[in-house]
């Protein structure tokens, strides 16, 4: 039994199957402890993480410096709501927007950064008439009504209709059928830099200069939904600044507070003037606890220089898994951006999920075929090889149908 630990696995998944409601499906382990890239569950198993958190924990498991800024700021204020002004809130959204661009909205979840997102385009476009919002195929933008409307994937619509007005789905890195689909009423176009869930697609090139362009023709809002790309994750502060193709609005949460609870949209200064008082709000949004978390992963990524980290390790991601490309007829494609990493298989890739675990490393698959890392920024070159190491045991194993 780990010492963080109070009962068995076991224990825990029986009040589960009692008391919460079974929409996930979850594996029979629950965690205790984690520290940087490792976790442990109950029984005190070990676990490489190289998918933690979905992507919230961008600096692992109890990073230093934001437990350090929790600790301190919890003494102080946890809650205040925005009828107040805070230190923390103005630091921390200097902070972004001076690594980015305009000002800062404050919530809770990606989701609900989406929602605010769509809402400012709409209040941008409505006294031209506009109110339609293109996305695209593969794309994920969360669960509330806004955002899985925006999800152009149809198993995620299922059953729940009818669905929020004024959405078009556009084929990803298709610029003319995007030309197709603008008219009079469209007044944004929203777009993942690098789709996450979607399979780690990275969009070719000139495809998101090339949406710019059409944004500006049409006099159109141009949105990237950076709520997994934010925080350094592709080796920039932000996604769209390994394209130079800068959006009129962003929206972010996962790493953004190092793993506390925290989404944001930032929009440029003349565009958030349409967010005007009563408009839209989110009571926790922008608490003092989620900021001061925030502020201290700036900090972290700063001063421990991960940008630097995560092109190293990224290369060295790149290198393991190209030479098990080329051993293995398995893998369709390889698809890395920074500490974003796709290995598209020929095959179903959720049994590798399993069979990397009984060996203590986390992964992901998505889109049934796709393995999928989202591995800390300040992952080590040693945790690097160990990682890569038993997923390309395990896509040997499949590759060889055991
Ligand atoms: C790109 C993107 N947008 C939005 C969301 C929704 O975020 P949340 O689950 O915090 O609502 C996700 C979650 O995976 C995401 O990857």
């Amino acid at each position: 039994m780990h010492p963080a630990a109070t009962q068995s696995s076991q224990a825990t998944i029986e009040t589960f199957q009692k008391y919460v409601i079974p929409n996930y499906t979850r594996y029979p382990v629950c965690l205790v402890h984690g520290e940087g890239s490792y976790v442990w569950d109950a029984e005190g198993k070990r676990y490489l993480d190289l998918f933690p958190g979905w992507g919230c924990n961008i600096l692992g498991y109890a990073p230093p410096r934001v437990v350090k800024a929790i600790q301190e700021q919890v003494t102080h204020l946890i809650h205040v709501p925005n009828t107040w002004y805070t230190e923390a809130q103005g630091k921390f959204a200097e902070a972004l927007c001076t690594r980015s661009f305009g000002q800062a909205f404050f919530c809770n979840s990606g989701a609900e950064a989406i929602e605010g997102a769509i809402k400012l385009a709409r209040l941008t476009g409505s006294p031209q008439g506009r109110h339609k919002i293109i996305t695209f195929e593969n794309s994920f933008h969360g669960r509330t009504y806004a955002a899985v409307t925006a999800t152009a994937q149809p198993k995620y619509h299922e059953g729940i209709g009818p669905l929020l007005p004024g959405f078009r789905y556009a084929p990803h890195n298709n610029l003319s059928a995007v030309r197709e689909l603008v008219d009079k009423e469209t007044c944004a176009i929203l777009i993942e830099p690098v789709q996450g869930e979607g399979g780690v697609n990275v969009p070719r090139d000139e495809f998101l200069a090339g949406l710019r362009k059409i944004a500006d023709e049409n006099g159109l809002l141009l949105i990237f939904d950076e709520v997994q790309t934010c925080m350094g994750r592709t080796g920039t502060w932000f996604g769209y600044q390994q394209w130079n193709v800068q959006p009129d609005i962003l929206t972010m949460a996962k790493g953004l507070s190092g793993g506390v609870a925290c989404g944001a949209f930032i929009a440029k200064t003349e565009i958030a003037a349409n967010l005007k008082p009563g408009k839209h709000a989110s009571t926790f949004g922008g608490n003092p606890l989620a900021m001061a978390a925030g502020l201290a992963t700036i900090e972290t990524i700063e001063k421990d220089k991960l940008l630097d980290n995560v092109a190293v390790m990224s290369a060295r991601f790149r290198e393991h898994f190209t030479k098990l490309k080329s051993e293995l007829s398995i893998i369709r494609e390889l698809r890395v951006r920074g500490m974003m990493i796709g290995i598209d298989l020929t095959i179903p890739g959720t049994p590798a999920v399993g069979k990397c675990m009984e060996r203590g490393v986390l992964v992901n698959c998505t889109h049934d075929t796709v393995i999928r890392l989202l591995p800390p920024l300040n992952i080590t070159a040693q945790q690097v090889d160990e990682g890569a190491a038993v997923v390309s045991e395990v896509l040997r194993e499949m590759a060889r149908g055991a």
